[in-house]
């Protein structure tokens, strides 16, 4: 008899599941699992492969339009999932990122800018978390909520600052949702991502936002999935509170995104 990571009889919400993304991985790697997938994306066009995805596998999905950015459209979210399905098991947070034009010097940021990152990587998962969470324990039903951090929040994150700090924000904050809500049956754990080789990051491999030989340390955004769908499943029942490090050991080497000198680039 084979051990299995079974989502069986378990619907799991999934924010952020563009195809070429770990959240589109995670989404059909928890559906290979057995679960009903719910997947969120801030538009149909994005949303639409991974549903045609699952789908094919076999498993019930149903897809939502939001962006998790905006309070209002977020607060939809999981009266969404219980409208629909009546019951809500598991959470993914895998929304987030950095736009191209938004790496820069933190004595350059913006504050528009400074928001804006912390509100795709970090506001918004508190959000989401406190909404399943309060379903959860009304249901008297256990849960596990996996959000996607990042190795920028482990030690410095140059050039990405409010980014590598919202995602530290993540890592505490799930630290306080596995302690709180343990009594109730609800486990809280963070993955922590290197350099992915999704379709997003590829696009940026020869710009200067990655570190010049780090492109062997990148993972796959399946194996970033299968770490999600084992901390969701009960496989995972004694782990709650951690941060996981998914990365092939690139955060062993340097920090997530060294940088070369603005007074060496002045001088080239
Ligand atoms: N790819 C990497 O190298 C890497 C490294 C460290 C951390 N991460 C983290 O992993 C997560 C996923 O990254 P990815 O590379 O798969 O990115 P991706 O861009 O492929 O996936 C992110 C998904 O979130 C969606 N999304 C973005 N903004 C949204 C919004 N406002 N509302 C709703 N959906 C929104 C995107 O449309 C996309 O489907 C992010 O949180 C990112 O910070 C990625």
């Amino acid at each position: 008899m084979a051990l299995e990571m079974d989502l069986g009889g378990k619907v799991i919400l999934i924010c952020g599941t563009a195809r070429g993304g770990i959240g589109g991985a995670t989404a059909r790697q928890a559906a290979k699992a057995g679960a009903t997938i719910v997947a969120v994306d801030k538009d149909q066009a994005l949303l639409d492969p991974t549903l045609e995805d699952v789908m094919a596998l076999g498993a019930a999905v149903h897809g939502i339009v939001a962006n998790v950015a905006d309070p209002r459209e977020c607060a939809s979210i999981v009266p969404q999932v219980l409208a629909r399905f009546g019951r809500i098991d598991g959470v993914a947070n895998v929304a987030g990122g950095t736009a191209e034009g938004e790496w820069m010097p933190l004595d350059e940021t913006p504050d528009e800018s400074f928001r804006n990152s912390l509100a795709l990587n970090f506001e918004y998962v508190f959000r989401i978390c406190r909404d399943a969470a309060r379903e959860m324990i009304r249901q008297e039903a256990p849960g596990s909520l996996v959000n996607v951090s990042s190795v920028s929040s482990l030690t410095s994150a140059p050039w990405h600052g409010p980014y590598g700090a919202a995602k530290s924000a993540i890592n505490a904050l799930t630290r306080t949702m596995a302690n709180e809500w343990h009594e109730f049956g609800i486990r809280a754990n963070a993955v922590l991502p290197g350099a992915v080789a999704t379709e997003r990051v590829l696009t940026r491999v020869n710009s200067a936002n990655v570190v010049p030989g780090s492109e062997t340390n990148f993972t796959q955004p399946v194996e970033l999935a299968n770490a999600i769908v084992f901390l969701l499943s009960d496989l995972a029942s004694g782990i709650s509170g951690q941060s996981l490090t998914v990365d092939r050991s690139l955060s062993t080497k340097f920090c997530g995104g060294a940088r070369v000198s603005r007074r060496q680039m002045a001088e080239a």
